[in-house]
């Protein structure tokens, strides 16, 4: 897909499609009314017959309007005009996307990217409306033989902005646009691969591959051995069962200074969560396999990074591995050493996630990181507390979480804190290791988030849970590319 800017009247665009709001009810945008009026009041017509009231998410693909230079109009519901705000626009935008893939259409001149969504402005509406198109036209069909591609599919989509002044700032946010998309592409494509394919060794292999795309990429990647050496026991401990060898995988990106200190994103990249001998029931096991959306959520930021060209020094750390149970398996009651040198008593074996990920933390020390955030799908308790819209953010530093939370109000990606107090850190109480890997059942996101605190107390970090989000069950079943644009808009309010 290729996306581009322009300033220019709707009226006099020889364009395939021309893309305008009506809000309701029947109330046309500044674009519409120009075609309404250039058309000899075709819009108001069809409008006053009945045939749209603008209600959100509504699509009308018009051929043959008199008087036209371009060849369609697509007429785009976009809701109350007192309450367009980002959900109304995303609504539009994915609707306008959605409608014109079936449409034939190649090209299209959107002016969706003029309406006044309520507190954005032109640059964010430009970035958001890339960013949401790609979204919407993201399909994964590489495991299907006969994959139902559209006839004519969308090739280019150009955003107006309302002068020539904008364009400058618009060309940017088609930029970045694109690289969050790119990014959350990318992080869809590992997530939406089964078990079988995606294991620990093919993520360290996609690893290098992203390096070969983009040459400034460093990669490191550890097996079995450098983690035995390094002291790894918790790591260890949650691939005992599996087949399949863990890989600890570092990427690293120098585009700032030399002293700079990086700022590290850790993933969770369970490949498959069983649950071990703890093992989970069967129902929906099947989505355990985007048990490593957090590590997902590392490639496809550092890919956005990347494409960006960003000026800073970033690290990721994947701590990959399956869980799964066999004779050496894990076994609830087992004692392991952390790298840390702290011991930890395995009272459940599906809480493996914040075993991979504590001895993750303790590696990312070396790289003495300015901020280290992790991202894992931790926890079942974080789907009870906040659903499927807010990732769960806690931290060992105010400001580091406010930054977050920022970042995530600016794209779109929304997280919401949870308070790590010092007194749920005692329901990790264990009478024969220095604390156990679960807490009661009350408070499941917080304990697991103070475990890892323990894990990185020299550090200013902040820990997201996205069990919640980065995933969809049911018809539309699938990695939802999340949080890679709060993670990319976190790095950007960081240049
Ligand atoms: N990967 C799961 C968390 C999860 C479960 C995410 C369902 C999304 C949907 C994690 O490894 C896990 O099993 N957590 C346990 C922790 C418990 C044993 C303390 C959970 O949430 O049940
Ligand atoms: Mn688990
Ligand atoms: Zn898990």
């Amino acid at each position: 897909m290729e996306y581009a800017v322009k300033s220019g009247i709707p009226e006099k665009q020889r364009s395939a499609c021309v893309v305008v709001g009506v809000f309701e009810s029947r109330r046309l945008s500044t674009a519409a009314s120009r075609l309404d009026e250039a058309s000899g009041g075709f819009l108001t017509h069809l409008l006053r017959r009945g045939d749209m009231d603008g209600r959100a998410g509504q699509t009308l693909m018009l051929t043959n309007v008199p008087e036209m230079v371009c060849d369609r109009i697509l007429l785009v519901g976009c809701g109350r005009e007192r309450d367009f705000g980002d959900r109304a626009y995303h609504q539009a935008v994915t609707a306008a996307a959605n409608a014109l893939q079936e449409s034939g259409a190649v090209e299209a001149i959107s002016y969706l990217s003029d309406l006044p969504v309520k507190g954005r402005d032109n640059a964010w509406r430009v970035r958001a409306a890339v960013l949401t198109t790609g979204n919407a036209l993201y399909r994964f069909d590489r495991l299907k033989t006969d994959s139902e591609k559209p006839r004519r599919p969308l090739r280019k989509l150009t955003l107006s902005v309302p002068g020539r002044r904008e364009l400058p700032a618009g060309e940017r946010a088609v930029v970045e646009g694109r690289a969050i998309a790119n990014g959350m592409a990318l992080a869809k494509d590992l997530g939406n691969l089964p078990g079988n394919i995606c294991t620990p060794t093919y993520l360290a292999e996609q690893a290098e591959a992203l390096a070969k795309e983009f040459p400034a990429l460093k990669v490191e990647v550890l097996g079995p051995k450098d983690m035995e050496e390094l002291g790894m026991g918790a790591l260890l401990a949650v691939a005992r069962g599996s087949r399949q060898e863990p890989r600890l995988i570092t990427m690293r990106y120098d585009g700032g200074g030399r002293g700079d200190k990086p700022h590290a994103l850790v993933g969770k990249g369970v490949t498959f969560d069983s649950g071990g001998i703890s093992i989970k029931p069967a129902a929906a096991m099947d989505e355990m396999k985007f048990d490593m959306c957090g590590a997902a959520s590392v490639f496809g930021t550092l890919r956005a990074a990347l494409e960006l060209e960003l000026p800073l020094n970033l690290v990721g750390v994947v701590a990959a591995t399956e869980n799964l149970p066999d004779g050496n398996a894990t076994k609830p009651g087992d004692v392991v050493t952390t790298m840390s040198g702290q011991t930890v008593e395995i009272l459940n074996t599906d809480a493996e996630g914040r075993l991979a990920l504590c001895d993750a933390l303790t590696y990312t020390e070396r790289f003495g990181p300015a901020t280290v955030l992790d991202m894992a799908t931790l926890t079942g308790a974080c789907i009870v507390a906040l659903g499927h819209e807010a990732h769960a953010v806690l931290g060992n530093q105010q400001g580091l979480v406010n930054d977050v939370l920022a970042a995530g109000r600016t794209a779109g990606d929304r997280g919401w804190e949870l308070p790590l107090w010092d007194e749920y850190q005692d329901g990790l109480k264990s009478n024969f290791a220095d604390m156990a890997n679960v807490g009661g059942r009350d408070a499941g996101t917080i304990t697991a988030a103070c475990f890892l605190s323990r894990y990185a107390k020299k550090m200013r970090w902040a820990h997201l849970d996205i069990a919640g989000t980065a995933w969809n069950s049911g018809e539309k079943k699938g990695a939802t590319g999340r949080p890679v644009p709060l993670l990319t808009q976190y790095l950007l309010d960081r240049c």
